[in-house]
């Protein structure tokens, strides 16, 4: 008789995070199942509820990023499309676009889709073993006519917070903007606008903001236009052909999904009651303990980067990424990711081309026992100790 599975411990939190704190699922709940209506169309009272919930997420977002205002905040269903409508519209004319060898593919992909259509050329300059960019490379790779850097702030690979604001400092003296994909770090580190330096910044609402897929943002500085990439109903103006002016109604076209933006509203709130600091440093402190604990273990190579995001990538000699996530599965119950993590160009840096890595990402339910689990599992793998 097979024995009883051992209890699901979740270190994927990079991926999405779970569990989500109880105030997000009531949220969500209560806008699918007693709300139904959708935001900005119509007058009823369910109506101007989903309107006021869409109105809560856009004004949680803003404080999030310091204080911005709320006009200057869209959001769009997730980070990947943010992204692409920045990406697309910012270089639509064309010119020359750096992006960075750490950054996940949904900067990569676009980019490179735009350059494979002879409408940009694209510069990636390298990253270090650990995933870090030097800003002289930014430097050295921008030319006459390029218009922007786009960064990840945080890798999702390894967790290396990459010097933003000067990277920024750099493209603004050449009068080049910077797009900052925050996926990796909203809900983790502070971010201040204003100190960042950043011209637009994407995330999603299902990961460190401990949201539910369907919601992302983006904020696009003041005086910097971004023109929809996608054209629809917004509920205003609807008389017109055109897609109406404000920041907001172009670049949120079609059906918001209002328990997403219920559930991303509740995960800030959640982040705010809790302090952003204590939670990243608590989520950092299970990561850095993880780490040190590998690393201490033979033939495991970690790739964690000091301080940064709650992110351990590791490989295991003699195995394949792939079978040590099932095999830390089946002798414990720890779920983790293993392979490439949808970035492309990264691991060419890391050496770990071949087969990627394992990652365990920590979130903010996660415990010490969840650690525990993860290095016992590697080490009957390995059979150190
Ligand atoms: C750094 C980074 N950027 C962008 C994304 C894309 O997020 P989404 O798939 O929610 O659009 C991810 C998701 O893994 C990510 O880690």
């Amino acid at each position: 008789m097979p024995g009883t599975p051992p209890p699901r411990r979740y270190l994927d939190n990079a991926a999405t995070t779970w569990p989500k704190p109880p105030q997000v699922l009531d949220a969500w709940l209560h806008a699918a199942r007693d709300v139904g209506a959708t935001a900005g169309r119509a007058a009823y009272g369910e109506a101007v509820e989903a309107d006021a919930i869409r109105g809560r997420a856009r004004a949680a977002v803003a404080r999030l990023l310091g204080g911005v205002d709320p006009a200057r905040v869209a959001l769009p269903g997730g980070c990947t499309l943010a992204l692409n409508m920045a990406l697309h519209s910012l270089l639509g004319r064309g010119g020359h676009a750096i992006a960075t060898a750490a950054d996940h593919n949904a900067t990569l992909r676009p980019l490179h889709w735009l350059a494979r259509q002879g409408v940009i050329e694209l510069s990636i300059v390298p990253c270090d073993g650990q995933g870090r960019v030097a800003v002289e490379e930014i430097a050295a790779a921008w030319r006459n006519d390029t218009r922007l850097i786009a960064v990840s702030q945080v890798s999702n690979v390894t967790g290396v917070v990459q010097p933003v604001a000067e990277i920024a400092a750099v493209a603004h003296a050449r009068g080049g903007l910077v797009v900052v994909d925050a996926a990796q770090a909203l809900g983790q580190v502070e971010c201040h606008l204003a100190e960042l330096g950043a011209d637009v910044i994407a995330a999603a609402g299902h990961k460190w903001l401990l949201g539910t897929g369907g919601a992302g943002l983006l904020w696009v500085r003041p005086g910097l236009d971004i023109e929809p990439l996608v054209q629809g109903g917004t509920g205003s103006a609807s008389d017109s052909l055109d897609m109406p002016e404000p920041l907001t109604d172009r670049l949120e076209a079609g059906t918001p999904d209002v328990p997403a933006l219920a559930a991303l509203a509740a995960g800030i709130g959640w982040l705010e009651e809790q302090g952003i600091t204590a939670v990243g440093t608590r989520c950092r402190g299970l990561a850095a303990a993880c780490a040190a604990r590998l690393a201490a273990i033979g033939g495991v190579r970690v790739i964690a980067a000091p301080k940064g995001g709650p992110i351990v990538s590791f490989t295991v000699e003699g195995y394949d990424p792939a079978d040590v996530a099932v095999l830390v599965e089946q002798i414990a119950g720890v779920q983790v990711r293993s392979g490439h993590h949808c970035a492309a160009r990264i691991h060419e840096h890391l050496g770990t081309a071949a087969g990627g890595t394992v990652r365990a990402s920590f979130g903010p339910l996660n415990t010490d026992d969840d650690v525990n689990a993860l290095v016992g599992a590697i080490e009957t793998i390995t059979g150190g100790g």
